[in-house]
């Protein structure tokens, strides 16, 4: 047996219509539960077991949506702000109904995986700083990166406000002439996390970009600014090792 929910609340939440569209649906005899016409939108159905249809049409419920956003520079990662475009905002009014947000935040001038959801058990266990999800990032560097920083980051970056951060990986991808391309894996999210653990060697991030969130990665097809729902597949590894009930 799956979770209980009002059938009139369940019809909202699967974007059938406002409160009183379903109302008037419901009076008019326009849903069945299991064949039957139900009129009484306050009647729980259990959303696992019994068949809905809607105007003739079968309704399947999704309680939770999880998509992937290729995050592009100058939009912040908030649902709502007076001056900036937001991320909610890249994402079609049609997802609306599922009041989502963030699993936590990119840096305006920050690309790369955003994870959007209304699961807020998942993303507070994703952002708990007690799991150690990693993140990795490309990152380009102004000023040479080499084998010391490599070091420095394994053994535990000291920001500027004398916090120690837990050991990370970095990886170098290239060096060309004021510049290093690398790739960095961290296990925690502090504000401006890796601009600052640069900056504490004496380097400059000017470009950054999420790629992975725990063992989920971007898809390299995705456009910025485009997004879709996660496979299966990648639901799995984006909650792998983080405990959900
Ligand atoms: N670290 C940063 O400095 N910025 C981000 O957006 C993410 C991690």
């Amino acid at each position: 047996m799956g979770e209980k929910i009002r059938l009139d609340k369940m019809l909202s939440n699967m974007g059938k219509g406002t409160r009183s569209e379903v109302k008037d649906a419901l009076r008019f005899g326009q849903v069945k539960v299991n064949g039957m016409t139900v009129r009484v939108g306050k009647e729980k159905i259990d959303a696992d077991v019994d068949e809905v249809t809607y105007r003739g049409e079968k309704v399947i419920y999704q309680k939770f949506l999880y998509l992937m956003l290729n995050k592009p520079q100058g939009v912040i990662s908030a649902t709502e702000d007076n001056h900036h475009e937001t991320v909610l905002d890249l994402i079609d009014a049609s997802y609306k109904h599922y009041d989502l947000f963030p699993v936590g935040r990119l840096d305006i001038d920050t690309e790369g995986l955003l994870i959007i959801t209304n699961d807020g058990e998942l993303t507070h266990n994703l952002l708990s700083p007690k799991k150690h999800v990693p993140k990795t990032y490309i990152a380009k560097v102004k000023g040479a990166v080499g084998p010391t920083d490599i070091d420095a980051f394994a053994r535990g970056i000291t920001l500027d406000d004398g916090y120690v951060c837990k050991p990370a990986e970095l990886v170098i991808d290239s060096v060309e002439e004021d510049f290093s391309n690398v790739t960095l894996t961290i296990h925690e999210g502090k504000f401006h996390q890796v601009k600052r653990m640069f900056e504490a060697q004496g380097g400059q991030v000017v470009f950054l970009k999420r790629t992975m969130m725990n063992a989920l990665s971007l898809d390299p097809e995705l456009e910025l600014g485009s997004y879709r729902e996660l496979t299966d597949d990648e639901f799995k590894r984006l909650v792998q090792n983080v405990e959900i009930s």
